[in-house]
């Protein structure tokens, strides 16, 4: 071959490739969507055995007025101020948060998702495939403003006595997870950096609009999970809240001049605090 085509040819090959490169590189850090414009955290999924009672429990404490899905099978809804608890029916499985869900701004024709692929994040499959981190915990994106979707309709409104909490929102949702470092690089990808970390517990935060996400180490022994939910109340005072709450029958599993921790009827817990 003629040596000047082929210093040619090996030039435009070493150029093709460093186009590749510069194309891949680009492609990377132009994960335009990321970190994700969100609004914070929305609402939460629960598996339980029985999803009415569940929200029966929920709206004694948080509000009254139920919802439910128009067409089986039974899913209830429980709405904590501004975001909501979500009850699905399953009998066969041990109670648990099973998702949690953010709203994104910004990415009607799932860029989001692409954006979050396009950095090695798994999705699950169907219309609802939730994005899955390194312990299979669940986490779903949904567009502005949320809210209850059109198949849900008024459920029935359990009574007409006060919630024991004004509910605003979510202030913040826990997961307990098995590899601190590992969750830590997963939803730094998906959030952007780190808050500053606390300790005792040990947890990595970021921040989500007006809400958090913390990451705690599970304990030796314990399975990862979605672990606890708090909720934001007006007019929070510890000592009125546990007392309103083992009024109710309701058991409380620790309560500090900040946070009162309660559980539900399935043993998941829950946390309630002030509007700080
Ligand atoms: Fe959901």
């Amino acid at each position: 071959m003629n040596p000047a085509l082929l210093s040619r040819r090996s030039a435009m090959h070493g150029l093709g490739a460093g186009l590749a490169l510069a194309v891949k590189a680009f492609g990377q850090s132009a994960s335009p969507g990321l970190p994700l414009k969100n609004t914070g955290l929305e609402h939460f999924g629960l598996t339980v055995p029985d999803s009415e009672a569940a929200a029966r429990f929920y709206g004694r404490i948080f509000d009254t007025q139920l919802f439910k899905e128009k067409d089986p099978p039974p899913r209830f809804y429980a709405r904590i101020g501004i975001s909501y608890l979500a009850f699905g029916q399953r009998a066969d499985t041990p109670p648990f948060i099973d998702h949690f869900c953010a709203l994104t701004d910004g990415y009607a024709r799932g860029e989001a998702r692409k954006a979050m692929e396009d950095v090695g994040i798994t999705f699950g499959n169907g219309a609802l495939g939730m994005a899955t981190d390194p312990d299979g915990l669940r986490f779903q994106l949904l567009g502005v403003p949320g809210g209850l979707a059109g198949t849900i309709v008024p459920g029935p409104r359990i009574s007409q006595e006060e919630p024991l909490f004004q509910a605003i929102g979510t202030d913040h949702l826990i997961l307990h997870v098995s590899n601190l470092e590992a969750s830590a690089a997963h939803y730094k990808k998906i959030f952007g950096p780190e808050l500053p970390r606390t300790k005792k517990p040990d947890r990595v935060w970021f921040q989500l609009a007006h809400t958090r996400l913390g990451l705690e180490p599970a304990g030796p022994g314990e399975k990862p999970s979605i672990h606890h939910i708090s909720v934001r109340v007006a007019g929070f005072d510890a000592t009125s809240a546990v007392s309103k709450l083992k009024t109710a029958k309701v058991e409380v599993t620790a309560s500090t001049a900040k946070t009162v921790m309660f559980k539900d009827l399935n043993g998941i817990e829950m946390e309630i605090q002030g509007n700080a």
